[in-house]
């Protein structure tokens, strides 16, 4: 059975000595992969950074103090052209920017990238949750931390990433078919940027439109942890699989009333791994 080390789980921290961290603002990556700035050097950056590095994007991590041992450690597992500067150097060199950063903390350091116009910033962290009358977790009511984010920064395009367990980034087929990863965002081009980057970590990314749907992955996640609660030793991940689509079968836009959305021109396909399955073979299947 494939085993993944608890600290993969729960946390990267190395203690081989490593070359310096680099000061410069860094070089772009490879062409056609946008360079990607992580901001914190903690848990979810310590196997989400190496990741990207490992999928042949250039990693500037941004941290409050990017000479210290353990951000060296991480810098010189996140492929041979990473490095760590400030917050406001590594954002200033990426277009993309994930915020890695604990959530209570987000308005404050997202406040101190220096301009985030254009940029397309990643948010992945969850919904503020409480323990309800009846013991089980709930949703604090109101607008996700991403639409937050979005309503502070309002010309970056914040796209909010709902991250599986931190092992997949380590082996994407930890569970031998790549999790379903839901990408929301107000721009379509820049869910699109942020699918390749999750494609190429080899998960599988599906658009999930509009940033306001956060809302509903906080939902996901709240309920997700009902087993926990409940002491059920299980673990899952999101997979959404492939079924026939109504559109195959209906109007869909007769038969709900529909409207058009105003991003259609510039909506293109996420990558996938498998072409999609054309109507014809789903009616055949379905003896239409
Ligand atoms: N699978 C998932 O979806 C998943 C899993 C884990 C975490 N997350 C999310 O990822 C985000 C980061 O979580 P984490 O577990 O990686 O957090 P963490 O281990 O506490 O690390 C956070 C990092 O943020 C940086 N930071 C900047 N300003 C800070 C401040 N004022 N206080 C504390 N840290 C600050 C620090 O890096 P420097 O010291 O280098 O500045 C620190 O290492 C959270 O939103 C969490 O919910 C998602």
């Amino acid at each position: 059975m494939h085993r993944v080390p608890l600290a993969v789980v729960c946390a990267c921290v190395m203690a081989t000595v490593v070359p310096s961290a680099q000061q410069a603002a860094p070089p772009a990556s490879a062409p056609d992969k946008p360079v990607v700035a992580v901001i914190g050097t903690g848990t979810l950056a310590g196997t989400l950074g190496p990741a990207i590095g490992r999928a042949g994007y250039r990693v500037v991590y941004g941290s409050r103090d990017p000479v210290r041992d353990s951000v060296r450690a991480l810098v010189a597992r996140s492929g041979p052209n990473a490095a760590a500067v400030t917050p406001r150097d590594a954002t200033a060199a990426a277009a993309i920017v994930v915020l890695a950063v604990p959530r209570n903390v987000l308005d404050e350091v997202s406040d101190g990238l220096g301009t985030l116009d254009g940029k397309i910033v990643i948010d992945v962290s969850g919904g503020q949750k409480r323990v309800a009358a009846d013991g089980y977790l709930e949703l604090v009511p109101g607008p996700s931390g991403s639409e937050r984010l979005q309503s502070r920064h309002a010309t970056a395009r914040v796209v909010r990433v709902n991250l599986p367990l931190m092992a997949y980034f380590v082996d994407p087929l930890l569970v031998g078919t790549p999790p379903t990863i839901l990408i929301a965002g107000n721009d379509p081009r820049a869910r699109e940027s942020v699918a390749r980057l999750i494609f190429d970590l080899g998960l599988d990314p599906w658009d999930a439109g509009p940033l306001r749907f956060a809302q509903v992955f906080d939902a996901i996640n709240t309920m997700a942890l009902v087993p926990a609660q409940q002491g059920r030793n299980e673990g899952y991940e999101l997979r959404l699989m492939p079924s026939a689509p109504l559109s195959c079968f209906a109007d869909m836009s007769q038969l709900f009333g529909f409207g058009r959305p105003g991003e259609l021109e510039n909506v293109r396909p996420f990558p996938r791994r498998a072409p999609p399955i054309p109507c014809e073979e789903w009616r055949r299947r379905l003896g239409w």
